[in-house]
């Protein structure tokens, strides 16, 4: 399963890539806004230091004018991965970047199976199902995971669906069980992972009866 780090901060892409956990980055306007910097610049920087997709997000809704943007912000790196919505206007698009440009398309903002099938009829190269959001209204993010994967996987999809919307450490390993392809997670969630109480409580141990032996390693 791929990591992909879902910020613009580009201080936290590269404290994260040093770790080896960043396969791709995902940004979208508002992490766009966050990050108080222009779009073309903050993307630029982030691909010069990350080799995989990084998702970089038009922002109209009509397919000519997405048209417009989506060359623009290919022409900043070859690893620019164009993000649509989910629209009519932006599966169209999808389908044209694929095949015109030979583009990765992130189709975004994913809430149901049938929008997924959609998107991967439109040749997307991600989907972007938005977990954290279907669960905050009450409904099982995790439950359209499986949904998706089921349906790629009946007819061969070669879609790769990308977790986002991801708050908890749970999110990340019910997407690695269900067979998702990849999740994309902000920088504390990613580095939440690793913490374990009995992980700590194991390595004071050993390091209080290594302080006590009066070695040293070197
Ligand atoms: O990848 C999509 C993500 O940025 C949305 O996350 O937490 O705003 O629902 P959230």
């Amino acid at each position: 399963m791929k990591f992909f780090v879902d910020t613009a901060d580009v201080k936290e892409i590269r404290e994260l890539n040093e770790l080896g956990l960043v396969d791709g980055v995902t940004t979208n306007p508002s992490l766009i806004l966050k990050s108080g910097g222009n779009i073309a610049d903050v993307t630029k920087e982030i691909c010069s230091i990350v080799e995989g997709p990084v998702s970089a997000e038009v922002v109209a809704t009509e397919y000519a004018q997405m048209m417009k943007e989506a060359e623009v912000l290919a022409a900043i790196a070859d690893n620019v991965c164009i993000k649509v919505p989910l629209t009519l206007d932006g599966l169209r698009a999808c389908k044209t970047i694929r095949t015109e440009m030979e583009r990765m398309v992130n189709v975004t903002l994913c809430f149901s199976a049938n929008q997924a099938l959609l998107a991967a009829k439109a040749g997307a190269s991600f989907i972007s199902p938005f977990v954290g959001r279907l669960d905050d209204t009450g409904l099982d993010g995790m439950e359209l995971i499986s949904e998706i994967r089921q349906i790629y996987d009946n007819f061969d999809f070669d879609t790769e669906i990308l977790v986002a919307s991801v708050r908890t450490v749970n999110h990340i390993k019910e997407a690695a069980l269900i067979g998702a392809d990849v999740i994309t997670a902000p920088p504390a969630a990613l580095r939440a992972l690793v913490k374990h109480p009995l992980t700590d409580k194991g390595l004071e141990a050993f390091l209080a009866d290594w302080a006590k032996t009066g070695q040293k390693i070197g």
